[in-house]
């Protein structure tokens, strides 16, 4: 087992109705003025918003109010953040919705608490020294943003998508009520579901070894997160099903699952941002349609963990060979997928990507050269355009 840290600062609110003690969370933070942060219809539509601003109001709390956060949340809103809360001399938000509009808090956070332009820290050319502090009602079990330190914004100039990571982001507390996600569309939900299950799955393909007890608590979440993501198929107002699927999207993303590895691979995460980038694809969509040919491209170098992989979590019998193992593990992997509905490869996700179009979001991926991804096997640009082709079915 590696040395590690394992910080998690954020009060998790957990339960039915727990989004009425917004107002009293707030008051603890003993701020002057709110942001209230939120994306496109969703939560105005559940009412969920209307109710927030009355318990603030109930709690004599002053607050301002920017919508219109969009999935890949977009730098030109996170701009119009930064300049309202400057305007306004905001010293809170309150991010009610999803990953977007948590990513989106997150940098109008660091822009607001900092000089210069926010892109910097994207770009790797600064590091931000503060953030304004962040509290959550989360609406959508997906990102893990909530607990994470992480924030991925695009930039239109270029779309370009960028992730930043710092624990100073990291959300003071996180209200989660899985009654709030009864309304997600069967698409949301199982996208989610793929991201929670790659949250722990890129953190489970490494290059390090003996983490008996990290692995089984990763094996337990990705079982949970596969077994409720089809009860949810079926009966998506389960609260119980809801209930496990939030929480485990919770521990999938704020550290838990990589106790004592080397951080894992997270390859298929970045090539998956240039598709969100490029198409505007729903995140998780987008990383179940890449994750078979990214682990044909590398499991050799980690055939015993794919074989492990393999045996634990699908029972499959072991084969021949590590690498036969291996290879009958991507494929249930990828029957799941299926059996919810979601892409396995860049067709079904409804996207054409030219050859042009693959190698710019190859050169984007890489930084043009100045890096390469993942651990398992260190992908340069001709590794992952040839990912991108295999998940576009050429053959
Ligand atoms: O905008 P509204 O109308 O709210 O609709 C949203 C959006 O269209 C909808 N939705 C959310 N809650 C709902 C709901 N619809 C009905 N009922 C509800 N209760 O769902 C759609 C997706 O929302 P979004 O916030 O984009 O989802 P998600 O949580 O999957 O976030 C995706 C973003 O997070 C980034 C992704 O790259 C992507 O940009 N990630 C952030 C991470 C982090 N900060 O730690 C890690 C992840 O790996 C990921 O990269
Ligand atoms: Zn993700």
């Amino acid at each position: 087992m590696n040395n590690f840290q394992y910080y998690t600062p954020t009060r998790v609110v957990f339960g039915k109705e727990t989004e009425t003690q917004i107002g009293s969370l707030v008051a603890a933070q003993n701020c002057k003025k709110v942001l209230i942060h939120y994306g496109g219809q969703s939560a105005m539509k559940s009412g969920l918003l209307d109710r927030v601003c009355q318990s603030l109001d109930e709690a004599g709390i002053a607050y301002v109010t920017l919508g219109g956060v969009v999935p890949n949340p977009r730098l030109s809103k996170v701009y119009e953040g930064i300049e309202l809360c400057k305007a306004n001399a905001v010293d809170f938000i309150l991010a009610v919705g999803g990953g977007s509009v948590i990513d989106s808090a997150k940098a109008i956070g660091y822009g607001v608490a900092n000089e210069g332009d926010v892109w910097d820290y994207y770009m790797r050319k600064r590091v931000p020294d503060a953030c304004l502090p962040i509290g959550v009602i989360l609406t959508i079990a997906a990102a893990g943003s909530e607990m994470s330190p992480s924030c991925v914004i695009t930039n239109e100039e270029g779309w370009m998508k960028r992730g930043y990571g710092n624990d100073i982001s990291r959300p003071k507390f996180a209200v989660m009520n899985p009654e709030l996600t009864f309304t997600l569309p069967d698409y949301q939900t199982q996208s989610g579901c793929v991201d929670i299950l790659m949250h722990t799955m890129e953190r489970f393909f490494n290059m390090a070894d003996n983490m008996e007890m990290t692995d089984g608590i990763s094996e337990t979440l990705l079982k949970t997160v596969m077994k409720n993501a089809k009860i949810l198929k079926k009966d998506p107002a389960n609260y119980e099903a809801r209930a496990e699927v939030m929480w485990a999207g919770s521990l999938s993303h704020n550290g838990l699952t990589g106790c004592g590895t080397d951080g894992g691979d997270w390859a298929s995460h970045q090539i998956e941002h240039e598709l969100g980038g490029m198409f505007d694809v729903a995140h998780g969509a987008g990383l179940s349609a890449i994750w078979g040919s990214w682990a044909r491209h590398v499991y050799k170098g980690r055939a015993d963990r794919f074989a492990k992989f393999a045996v634990d979590m699908f029972g499959v019998k072991a084969g021949a060979s590590a690498e036969l193992t291996a290879l009958a593990g991507i494929e249930c992997m990828e029957n799941y997928y299926r059996s919810v509905g979601m892409p396995t490869n860049l067709k079904e996700l409804g996207i054409a990507p030219t050859d042009e179009q693959i190698e710019e979001m190859a050169e984007k991926c890489v930084w043009h050269g100045e890096r390469t991804v993942g651990v398992i096997k260190k992908l340069g640009k001709e590794d992952v355009m040839a990912i991108y082709r295999a998940a576009r079915k050429d053959n």
